[in-house]
């Protein structure tokens, strides 16, 4: 970080949610649940599902021609694509390439990134690092989700959780006041099938069987995420505070990934950030993986929360296991 010939800015912000709104009461009548239960357990209120035309590069490119429009910027300004997704068109091409196309470019580096809901901050860190060094100017990182792809709508246990989303952002290379300030990424690949999409891969191709067997939907122990999420994001939280030369008391607004409010209040308080200090976007948008983070930051920006020189801290974890967290002091112009 101290060794950067640049700093990552982020210059342009923009999200896409799905028009179509599924509240707690709609799933009252296709899972055994009650608004209450989803309410008191996640604070989820209603989620957005993509509708069955929709592909994750349909939101994401959406998402990433009003960041594109925010920063002033033309898809042809652009010297790299990051597209995150667990959830993508096809397994390949990339989503990335797909959504190049789409932008109407031809000749951009493009590529997918899977690090799950942490994936924004490992798209960020990623980035940077052509930044950092001077090899790219300008670097879009798209973070698309359509989860209801791959949910299994007779689990109360996960279907009242995910949604569909997209956030992106142009990251752009500027002077060394502000931007990124510091990060860190981990992963601990013994805790994956706690949260995995068993078949579709080469481990377990689809065959009449597999659909059968629902194993092309998400499944998860929700326990052992929740105790890994609560654990970890304190300690991510504070490394990256520590990486940054910061203390919580410098942080003007932390932004976690939205998986569960009461794991976000549970970090936030250990963590001493007082509620005035965090975001929670949860309850209206529910669990879009990767996408979280750029559109709560995003609302957070829309109610002007988040002014020049604000210091965010993000803080992100999901499947694999991964996390991250990155801190960043916002240098745009708000409104
Ligand atoms: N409605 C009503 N009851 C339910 C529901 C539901 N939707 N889901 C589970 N229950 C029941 C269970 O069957 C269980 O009943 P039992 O006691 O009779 O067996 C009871 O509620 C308690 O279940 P728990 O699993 O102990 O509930 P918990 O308080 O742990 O909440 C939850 C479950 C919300 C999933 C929580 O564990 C959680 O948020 N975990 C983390 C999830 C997460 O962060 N996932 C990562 C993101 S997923 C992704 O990013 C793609």
């Amino acid at each position: 970080m101290k060794s950067a010939l640049f700093n990552a800015h982020i210059a342009g912000i923009g999200t896409y949610i799905p028009e179509k709104i599924l509240t707690n009461f709609d799933l009252e009548k296709i899972v055994d649940t009650s608004d209450q239960w989803i309410l008191e357990r996640t604070g989820i209120r209603e989620r957005h599902i993509a509708s069955a035309e929709q592909a994750a590069s349909d939101l994401g490119v959406i998402a990433a021609q009003r960041a594109l429009d925010d920063a002033g910027l033309t898809i042809n300004d652009m010297d790299l694509i990051i597209t995150t997704t667990v959830t993508p068109d096809m397994l390949f091409p990339s989503t990335a390439c797909i959504i190049q196309e789409k932008l109407g470019n031809h000749t951009i580096p493009a590529f997918d990134l899977n690090a799950a809901c942490a994936a924004f901050i490992y798209g960020l860190v990623t980035g940077t690092q052509f930044i950092a060094t001077g090899t790219y100017r300008n670097i879009l990182l798209i973070c698309t989700e359509a989860l209801s792809s791959v949910t299994n709508w007779k689990d109360r246990s996960t279907c009242v959780l995910l949604a569909d989303g997209a956030g992106a952002v142009v990251l752009q290379r500027g002077d060394s006041s502000g931007g990124v300030l510091g990060y860190t990424l981990g992963a601990d690949g013994r805790g994956g099938l706690n949260l995995y999409q068993p078949a579709g891969g080469s481990r377990m191709p689809a065959t009449l069987e597999t659909v059968q067997n629902d194993l092309h939907f998400l499944r998860m122990n929700g326990q052992e995420i929740y105790k890994f999420a609560v654990r970890n994001m304190v300690e991510t939280a504070k490394e990256t505070m520590n990486k940054a030369g910061l203390n919580a008391s410098d942080v003007d607004l932390f932004i976690p990934h939205q998986a569960n409010a009461r794991i976000i209040e549970g970090i936030s308080k250990r963590l001493e950030f007082p509620q005035e200090k965090v975001v929670i976007t949860i309850d209206k948008y529910g669990n879009n993986s990767s996408a979280t983070i750029p559109l709560a930051m995003n609302d957070a920006l829309k109610a002007g929360r988040i002014k020049k020189d604000s210091v965010l801290l993000l803080v992100g974890f999901g499947a694999g296991l991964t996390w991250g967290g990155l801190a960043l002091k916002w240098t745009k112009t708000t409104p």
